[in-house]
């Protein structure tokens, strides 16, 4: 039901507050009276009406907007139960990604972002990487099952702390784990599985003990194997997505050919293949086009 038509409720709630008014204004008339002061400046009087009817407006006003939450409640519940979709306001599909936020960061699966080695990128690179950040942020905020998200080897004092601030809304304030430390720091190396595209392991099956790290880098004068050096002075596993084993060369008049995907586009895929268990249609749904590769 739209929020502009009135329920019968809203009717009652209505006539309630209009004769909580009215006998307001009995009693502020009878206090008169008794007070012998029928004389009183008839201004302030109304004043006092005006306020009190403001009043019993704006309760009314917060009752209905608690109807409407509960109602939305209901529905997402309804949702959850398996019963048909209800649409969904913005403000309840904010809520509904935040309780999921929240669930992630006790259960969900663990994704870190190293940032241990944002010092070689340009300035421009930088600004690009802050803005894959919020891409990914975003792609997580949307997810049906989320990732539990660390930001690992994050300095303070960083020009990438500072472009994040300046470039993302909220940065500061977005729901995931920020933290100087290094994820080795963190987790026990043999949980740790490093991503990176020139691993020779191909990531088959995802594991919800492991942490899976992302390079945060971006390469635009491609600085080859920089992610497998790091895997292996950190000492851990790295694998690369299995684009080989699902996924064929598409023609294409430039013959372009990539499989080094943005921290956010790998992130995107690893969140499909989590929901659907398919890397076949992971891989369709989410590798970008233009790398002109094709699911086999
Ligand atoms: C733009 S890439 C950086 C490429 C860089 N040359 C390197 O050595 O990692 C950013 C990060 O995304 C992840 N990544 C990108 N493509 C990948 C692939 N095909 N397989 C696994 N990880 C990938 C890696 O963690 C990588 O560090």
């Amino acid at each position: 039901m739209s929020d502009s038509v009135s329920t019968s409720s809203d009717r009652t709630n209505g006539v309630l507050a209009m004769e909580l008014l009215r006998i307001d204004v009995l009693e502020e008339e009878g206090d008169d009276v008794l007070q012998g002061t029928t004389e009183r400046d008839h201004s302030s009087f109304s004043k006092n009406v005006l306020r009190k009817q403001r009043h019993w407006e704006r309760k009314l006003a917060a009752r209905k907007s608690k109807r409407k939450e509960e109602k939305l409640r209901r529905n997402l519940n309804r949702h959850s139960e398996g019963v048909e979709q209800p649409r969904l306001t913005k403000r309840v599909m904010k809520a509904v990604a935040r309780e999921r936020l929240v669930e992630a960061r006790s259960g969900g699966l663990k994704v870190c972002v190293d940032l241990g080695m944002s010092h070689r990128m340009s300035g421009k690179e930088t600004s690009r990487l802050a803005a894959q950040l919020r891409r990914l942020y975003g792609a997580n905020k949307r997810a049906s099952k989320p990732f539990h998200l660390f930001l690992t080897s994050f300095r303070e004092d960083s020009r990438l702390l500072a472009e994040c601030v300046r470039m993302n809304a909220g940065f500061l304030e977005y729901m995931m784990e920020r933290t100087e430390q290094s994820c080795l720091e963190i987790f026990p190396p043999d949980h740790v599985v490093y991503l990176s595209p020139d691993a020779e392991e191909a990531l088959e099956r995802v594991d919800h003990d492991k942490v899976y790290v992302l390079g945060g880098l971006v390469d635009e004068s491609v600085q080859k194997t920089l992610s497998l050096s790091r895997a292996k002075e950190l000492g851990v596993r790295a694998v690369r997505l299995p684009i080989d084993e699902h996924m064929k060369k598409m023609p294409n008049e430039k013959n372009f050919h990539s499989k080094i995907l943005a921290i956010n586009q790998v992130f995107e895929i690893m969140l499909a293949v989590c929901d659907t268990g398919s890397w076949m249609q992971a891989l369709d749904e989410r590798f970008p086009r233009g790398k002109g590769y094709v699911v086999a």
